[in-house]
């Protein structure tokens, strides 16, 4: 085979991921999936690849399905496409296995759109989010904007507004998209000429404008609150009033439709006022009534939301929030024999779940003394032609600077374990509370 000319880089749009952001990932997942799994959610994991009908269903009439979708033909002949979200692959299974109802689930996955990449817009990016399937009450929207708004409050992210709507049922939405489609063409010559495109393909979508020319008149269109029945209005009301009762701020856009024709009824969006606004929607969700219908199951209410993780690390970023967990390592062996002894003692810390490692190659005492530094160990366990004859291991402790032992090779590990174990009284040794939870795992 040929080398390329150039090195192969990744696709526009796609990165790589390194630590420390893989790190934070995997924090910000175990952290939504606690609370999830804390409020009954259990995770479901759908393929990344379905049949592209199952996507269609999105509406075709918007960006995501019509544009924005990696779609191709397999070698079997059949359409295919890399899922855009999760929300139809979950509803999709849900179909599928007719599990008991109500059905909550919990998923962290990557999705693929076809986007112009931005600063917070990419072509491969990360959700976590939740899906309900089979509850119509609007106690339940609210346990769901509740656990959307608690996530990224435990985030620690304070400039991020939650911002709520109602587009009503199937009836209420397709009158309203009637009423919009009717006065915007009443008003095509004021409009851009994207906004004419979009009106006829998708006259909801022009509400989400965000070119100025076209907001003015936008505000003159009619308001959805006019369209909603008394039913739409009743649950919007009462998922009104369970946010108040649980002390979760929000405020009204009567202009909120989202980018994905599925959604009836409650929607909403958390919006990160320290992002540009193209790209402000950390996250987004909302009720989708009739999707399951759409894929050839039961008529199912559903409902469910999605955080961009990617979005939502930008939003850390410019608010100095959650920043990545620090590595965890114990100790950090430094062999100057050149025989066995680092290749047996890290082993025989790693059996006993300590966080060991080690350089590779030898080297002398200082420049593996570099290498312990620089790992975050808390400790160096040193052996030399010294401590292999006395059959000891020196250890340093490398956060303290506290004056080095000598403890006997055979003994060593049981006495690290002992000092990383809480003491009696206390609770604590004394160092970070990583310890403690992994006490556990200990035994
Ligand atoms: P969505 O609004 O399309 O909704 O996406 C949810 C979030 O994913 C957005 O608010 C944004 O933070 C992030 N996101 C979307 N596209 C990109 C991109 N190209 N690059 C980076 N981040 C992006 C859904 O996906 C629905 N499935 C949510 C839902 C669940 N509705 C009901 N259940």
């Amino acid at each position: 085979m040929v080398a390329p000319e150039q090195p192969f880089r990744t696709l526009t749009g796609m990165h790589d991921l390194f630590d420390p952001d893989t790190a934070r990932r995997r924090a910000l997942v175990d952290l939504f999936a606690t609370r999830a799994e804390q409020a009954g959610y259990r995770e479901v994991r759908p393929p990344l690849l379905e049949e592209l009908g199952v996507f269609q269903r999105l509406g075709e009439a918007t960006d995501v399905v019509s544009k924005e979708m990696y779609e191709f033909e397999d070698k079997d002949g059949r359409r295919v496409a890399l899922r855009p979200e999760l929300t139809a692959g979950v509803v999709r299974a849900f179909v599928q296995h007719h599990p008991p109802t109500p059905w909550k689930v919990w998923y962290a996955g990557t999705s693929f759109r076809r986007e112009r990449p931005a600063k917070g817009r990419y072509r491969s990016f990360d959700q976590v989010g939740v899906e309900v399937l089979g509850v119509d009450d609007p106690d339940l929207d609210v346990e769901v904007l509740a656990l959307a708004w608690s996530t990224v409050r435990e985030l620690g992210l304070r400039d991020v507004r939650l911002v709520v709507n109602s587009l009503g049922d199937g009836d209420d939405r397709r009158n309203y998209t009637d009423a919009v489609a009717a006065f915007l063409h009443s008003r095509r010559s004021d409009l851009s000429e994207a906004a004419v495109a979009t009106s006829e393909r998708n006259p909801l979508r022009v509400l989400d404008t965000k070119r100025p020319e076209d907001r003015a008149v936008i505000a003159d269109a009619p308001s959805i609150a006019e369209f909603l029945s008394p039913d739409s209005v009743a649950h919007l009301d009462r998922v009104r009033e369970g946010l108040r009762a649980l002390g979760v701020p929000f405020t009204e856009d009567d202009r909120l439709v989202r980018g994905l024709d599925y959604y009836r009824r409650t929607t909403f969006e958390l919006v990160a006022d320290s992002l540009d606004a193209a790209q402000n929607a950390v996250g987004g969700g909302g009720r989708y009534d009739g999707l399951a219908e759409d894929l050839g199951g039961p008529p199912t209410d559903g409902i469910g939301f999605a955080l961009g993780v990617d979005r939502l690390f930008l939003a850390c970023d410019a608010e100095g929030v959650f920043p990545a967990p620090e590595p965890v390592l114990d100790a950090f062996v430094v062999d100057t024999t050149g025989g066995g002894a680092a290749r047996d003692l890290v082993h025989e810390l790693r059996e006993a779940r300590l966080a060991a490692d080690r350089r590779y190659g030898g080297g002398s005492l200082r420049s593996q003394m570099k290498s312990a530094d620089r790992s975050g160990a808390r400790w160096a366990l040193l052996v030399g032609t010294d401590e292999l004859a006395a059959g000891v291991v020196t250890v340093r402790d490398l956060r303290t600077g506290a004056e080095q032992e000598t403890i006997a090779r055979a003994e060593l590990v049981g006495a690290l374990l002992q000092r990383l174990a809480p003491t009696a009284g206390t609770g604590r040794d004394g160092s970070d509370g990583r310890d403690d939870e992994r006490e556990g795992t200990r035994t």
